[in-house]
This record gives C-alpha cells, structure tokens and sequence, in this order.
C-alpha cells in the first residue's frame, strides 16, 4: 500500500447528520443539508466524511438501530439525495465513509420479525435465541451496555434473546454463514455506489463466546460507574473468532479500489493493534480512543503515544482520534485553552486524524434540561452523566436564531454562545480555534514529515511533550506545553536552527527557538 493512499496522509471528519445542517426546516439535519455545507469542509481542509447512520431506523439508539441496511430514512432524505451528496462529495475530491452496523438490527427490521415468529423459523439463527434456566431467569449475567440484563424474554417462543444495547436492538449472529452473506451484500451494495469505506460500529463485539458463559465480576466497579462495568467483559466480545468475520468484511473491500475500513474498537492498547489481522488482513485503521480517556497531562499522553506506536504490527498505519458522539466534547473535557493544544496534538501525530464536528469551533458540553433529553442511555441510568446529548448538539453557523443551523428548534438546544461561537464569527477572528484549525490542517497537509512522516519520541521534562517527525532529510518537532503553567522545555537531541511554523496562539512564526523552548500556559509549537 503506497503511503499516499488517502485514508493514510488525509483527514476524516466525522458528520452527525441529525446535527451537521437541517434543509427542510424539521429541526433535525439530513442529506441535502450536509451536501450544502460541503465547500464549508473543502475550506476546513479534510479529505473524508464518516457520517453517522442514515439508515431507515426507528431512532431507539438515533440510528444505530437499523431497520433496513439498504435504505435511507426519510427524516434524512431518499436514495436520491444520498445519490446527490456522495456525487457532490467526489466532486469535490473528498471521500465518502459510512457507518455500518453489524452487531445488531432494529428489533423492527424483517430479519428480526421473522426470527421471533416461531422457532422453526429459517433466520431463527441469524439472532441469538437462548433458552432460559430452569427457574426461567436469562441465559447468563451478561449487562446490556445501556444498563439492565442483555437478554429479553420472548414469550411467543419460550426463549430470551441476546442485546448487548438496547432491547430494541437485538445482536445478530455472525456465527450463521447466511447472515454473514446477507451482510455482505450489503455491504457490496454501498460499494457499488462509490461509497468509500465504512465505520464498523462495535466491531470487537461481533462475535460472543461459544458457550455464553458467565462473566465474571468487576471487583474495581463502584456504582456511580455504568452497571456495564459491573462485570469484566471476557466472554461477550473481544473473541479470537472475530477477527475472521473482519478478514471477512475487507476481502469484499478488497474487490474495489482503495477502500478503508474502519473499526469502532474500546480496548486496551495490546488487544486493540490485533484487530489490524493476521498479515493485515483486518481493519485498515482499528479506532484509536486513547487520547478520549487519556489523563491529560505530558506524562500520561507521552507514555500512551509511545506504547502504542511501539504496539503496532509491522506494517500497520496508526490513527487518532479526539472525540466522537459518544463521548464528552473534548473543550469541556480538558478545557477550551488545552483544547488547542489537543487540536495540535491531533494533527502533529502519526497516524490519519478524526475530527468530530464541531470541535474546530469549539463546541462545549451543552447543558440538556431534563425534558429535551433524547439519548436512551440517560433514560436507562439517569444522572450518572452518562447521557450523550451533550456532544450532540447542533453545529452552530451563525449568530441567528437557530444558529444557521435551522429554521426552527432544534432537536438538540444550541450552545448558550451561540451568537459569537460560530463558523461564521469565528472565520473573522484570526487569532480562533477554527483558524487554528484551518492552518494546522494546512500545514499538515503540505509537510510530509507530519502527514506521513516516521514518529520519534524527545525525552523532555513535564509539563511539556515532545516528538520529532522526520521524512526524508525533512524534520519537525512539536512541543506542547500540557499545563496551564508557562515553562521550559529542554530538547535534547533536536535538529539545529528551528523557527516556529505555527504555535497555537497564531503567532510567533518565524521566531528562532534553541534547545530550550520558551512556552506560554497552553501552548503548542510546531518547529522546522
Ligand atoms: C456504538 C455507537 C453508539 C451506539 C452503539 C450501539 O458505540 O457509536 O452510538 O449507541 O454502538 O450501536
């Protein structure tokens, strides 16, 4: 694979299309409405969108529950608006990924009707149907992810089916070749359209264990944590069957040209590089969250980066990511200052970045009052502050009323500054977030030290961390203070004669720096 595939030395961009740009005035995005923001993105500098399911779904799980895999809901448009963004995507010269949802169907979806009807049933295997023990209790003590036990009772048939989410989510089995068929062709079905690659969802729970075990309990769990932790997840996911199922998946990539695919992976480091495959013959870039749940400071950061390039197979290309829709809004995680210093971080690393919307404008937590929540896990185990809407609020255009994003009220409330953080106000403002974005961004795109280049630790002393990306003769070195403390940062073994390319406060380019680096509280360099 030459290194300049564009999974490798480009950008993904993650859409959540219910927040991304509504067209038709319902309050909730769709297709037409990401088509008409496309230039806002060839601007931004990315080179692929991954957007959230689009599929026709009841909404129990907003999408990822999927009641036909080859449709598109009408609350986001038809196959024909779906036809209109994935032609103005390429025409732009982006690329298109979707997201694929393998591990379950809607509960509504035609498979899982016919599986319930009567245990003779032909697709009775494409789910998990268990019987229930002698007092008539589940299967196993397996946890729904969402809370409360993973198996529902069926009293139709007399048996409990498996959901690792939601009841309406029933998981299928990858174990029966004629579902593992059935997903195929779906998958072949978007390749046909051009579509570019895909964003497994769960990928790692694909397979369970033969025997449904027990799994056995967590004794670090506290209950202010998700019940789902309550119990060590070693016979649900993660098992060594699965990475066939995924060799499985990219052999039908591997038909088309230069596709990727992308897994949805929370795991350790050790167990996560597995999912690259024997010989590579699993996901292109297995999901990298490490910087999501990292302690942000330069010990903790420096020591995971390390780890996992040290990780990889050989061969592998890494990949990182700062925050997806699951997951709290990075600006309210490390705050809006180390935001940037993040932003740097992402951009400087080896390995293709996600961005998730919104981020580049800095779009904080946003407060749900208790009537507008909408995500199911909140409703499961309330106030734990578990809840997703908070990152998945609606991408803020303007200052009007509704953001630009809408004609009326949002399915989601704006951000309380909606008025001044915006795409528009910020584009005016030099010194912003989204203009450190646009020229990190830039930059990378026009160095191949750091879009491609190899990955060398510089041993520096805390708060500060640092690394050198080389490319040829070509050198970089990015230093990031991760404090909000000013300090020095001592560079042993750094190339002679560096100047600032970029820091994040969009200033000081060109100013000669030694080996002892001068850095303002939250700031990050780029050096060359
Ligand atoms: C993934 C999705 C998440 C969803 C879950 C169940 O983790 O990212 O949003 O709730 O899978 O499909």
């Amino acid at each position: 694979m030459p290194a300049n595939t564009w999974w490798k030395n480009g950008i993904v961009y993650q859409i959540y299309p219910r927040s991304f740009q509504d067209s038709n005035g319902d309050g909730v995005g769709d297709l037409r409405g990401i088509a008409s923001r496309l230039d806002y993105l060839v601007d931004l500098g990315i080179n692929a969108v991954w957007i959230s399911p689009i599929f026709p779904s009841p909404m129990a799980d907003f999408g990822y529950d999927v009641s036909d895999y080859c449709g598109i809901h009408p609350l986001f448009g038809s196959m024909e608006d779906f036809d209109h963004l994935i032609a103005e995507v390429h025409r732009r010269g982006l690329k298109l990924i979707l997201d694929f949802v393998p591990n379950h169907s809607s509960d509504r979806h035609p498979w899982f009707k016919e599986s319930r009807s009567s245990r003779n049933n032909p697709k009775r295997d494409w789910y998990i149907w268990r019987d229930p023990k002698p007092d008539g209790s589940p299967p196993n003590n397996w946890v729904s992810n969402f809370g409360g036990s993973a198996w529902q009772f069926d009293e139709a048939t007399g048996q409990y089916y498996y959901h690792a989410f939601l009841k309406e989510q029933p998981d299928l089995n990858w174990r029966n070749p004629e579902l593992r068929q059935a997903m195929h062709n779906v998958l072949r079905f978007w390749l046909d359209k051009g579509v570019d690659g895909f964003r497994v969802d769960v990928i790692w729970h694909l397979i369970k264990d033969a025997q449904f075990r027990d799994n056995p309990r967590n004794p670090a769990w506290h209950p202010d944590r998700p019940e789902i932790e309550s119990l060590l997840q070693v016979h649900s996911n993660d098992q060594e069957e699965v990475h066939d199922v995924i060799a499985g998946m990219r052999r039908i990539l591997d038909e088309y040209k230069d596709r990727v695919l992308i897994g949805e992976i929370y795991l350790p480091t050790d167990r996560l590089v597995t999912y690259y495959g024997k010989d590579l013959s699993g996901a292109h870039l297995p999901f990298n969250f490490q910087l999501i749940q990292a302690a942000w400071n330069a010990r903790a950061i420096s020591h995971l980066v390390n780890e996992y390039e040290a990780a990889l197979p050989e061969g592998a290309w890494p990949n990182w990511v700062l925050g997806n829709h699951d997951q709290p809004r990075i600006a309210a995680r490390i705050g809006a200052e180390q935001a940037r210093v993040a932003a740097m971080l992402l951009l400087t690393l080896r390995g293709t970045p996600t961005m998730y919307y919104g981020d580049e404008i800095g779009l904080p937590r946003v407060e749900i009052p208790p009537n507008r929540v909408q995500d199911p896990w909140e409703k499961n185990e309330p106030g734990l502050g578990f809840g997703r809407d908070p990152a998945r609020t609606p991408m803020q255009w303007d200052g009007s009323t509704f953001a630009g994003f809408s004609t009326v009220q949002p399915w989601l409330p704006l951000g309380p500054d909606h008025e001044h953080d915006n795409v528009e106000a910020l584009s005016r403002d030099s010194g912003s977030i989204l203009s450190l974005y646009r020229q990190l961004i830039r930059l990378r795109r026009s160095t191949p030290e750091l879009a491609i280049g190899d990955y060398h630790p510089i041993p520096t002393e805390s708060p500060a961390f640092a690394f050198l990306r080389t490319y040829g003769e070509g050198r970089r070195v990015v230093v990031l203070n991760v404090s909000g403390e000013p300090t020095a940062a001592k560079l042993v073994s750094v190339p002679d004669g560096l100047r600032v390319k970029l820091s994040t406060y969009l200033d000081r380019v060109g100013e000669a720096v030694g080996v002892n680096v001068a850095l303002r509280p939250n700031e990050g360099l780029v050096l060359g």
